[in-house]
């Protein structure tokens, strides 16, 4: 029996393609960039199996294109709104993605990002380069503890859950969260986690707001400019969710002028173009989508995805299936 096509939309880890190579007739995109709208088409009507990621965007109008011969997306990382399901499904193309792999990673960088944020690390850090550090002073580049302060998530799945955890039990954080879904009751107490029932409550008693929702159209721009303005003025915004879930023009004059202390973005509406008005700010510390960029969980990412197309093409149901 002829071994499956797989294309490979982005570099991955030579661990992983090794495993994938001993099963499948595997492709890798040697540009290492997004294939674009006609790459994308052309890879559906030539591979069995496609594993793309978040910068490959399978809209309706690619996936309901005649000719298609692909019956799996496996999904590289966890995020899915720039695959559209239902087209997916329409097509009869199965989804998978990569629940599991990369929470320890993302909930990590989330407190990179809040200690970053709140002891002003990248501003001193830009200093110390730039030569403008004169030498210690008692009142040089004063930050804020995080100790007893409270940190609000925005959403609480897997990602927000262990970012609670490591707040709690690390930085000693007081933990706060608003969710569609309330967890249970034993959940609650094992974090310490009180539950708001509107956002609006959350970001009014929060001193680090943290986003934890996925992206698409249901968060679009969740944290506008009236919900920023909720925010205690010495609070702080992070973001390792999605882009798309803040207005960034919205942050960047509430930064500005100081309507919320500072704000600590991994990931942009329009990635990679970061704002302006957000680069020539001080008070924001921006990375550049690392939330699950360790060798580790790059690897374990693509051995969880490789296992979706096993089960996949063994007939079985694949274990993170989407769509
Ligand atoms: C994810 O898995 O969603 C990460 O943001 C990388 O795409």
């Amino acid at each position: 029996m002829p071994r499956p096509s797989l294309l490979i939309t982005r570099r991955l880890p030579a661990s992983v393609l090794e495993r994938l190579r001993a099963t499948y007739e595997v492709t890798v995109n040697p540009d290492d960039r997004s294939l674009g709208r006609e790459g994308l088409l052309a890879a559906l009507r030539a591979y069995d199996a496609l594993s793309p990621t978040i910068t490959d965007k399978l809209d309706a109008e690619v996936l309901q294109s005649p000719g298609l011969k692909t019956r799996i997306l496996a999904n590289f990382g966890v995020g899915i709104e720039h695959i559209d399901l239902d087209a997916a499904k329409r097509a009869n193309i199965v989804v998978t993605n990569t629940p599991d792999a990369l929470t320890d990673a993302t909930a990590e960088l989330t407190i990179l990002l809040i200690l970053m944020v709140s002891r002003r690390a990248g501003e001193a850090e830009r200093a110390v380069r730039a030569g403008k550090w004169k030498g210690w002073g008692p009142t040089q580049l004063l930050g804020n503890d995080v100790k007893g302060k409270t940190l609000g998530l925005v959403g609480f799945g897997r990602i927000a859950k262990e970012a609670a955890r490591r707040a709690r039990a690390a930085l000693g954080m007081r933990i706060a969260y608003y969710s569609r879904n309330r967890a249970n009751a034993e959940e609650e107490l094992a974090l310490g986690a009180e539950y708001h029932s509107s956002l609006d409550s959350l970001l009014a008693h929060s001193d680090v707001v943290s986003l934890h929702c996925p992206g698409g159209a249901a968060t679009y721009h969740l944290l506008n400019a009236q919900a920023i303005a909720r925010m205690k003025p010495t609070a702080i915004l992070i973001n390792t969710a999605r882009g798309s879930v803040v207005d960034e023009e919205a942050l960047g004059t509430a930064l500005a002028q100081r309507q919320i202390a500072a704000a600590g973005l991994d990931v942009y509406e329009h990635e990679p173009t970061v704002p302006t008005s957000l680069v020539e700010l001080e008070n924001v510390v921006l990375l550049p989508h690392l939330g699950s960029a360790t060798l580790e969980t790059r690897t374990a990412m693509g051995m969880q995805m490789a296992d979706n197309l096993d089960s996949f093409f063994s007939g079985k149901a694949p274990p993170n299936r989407v769509a």
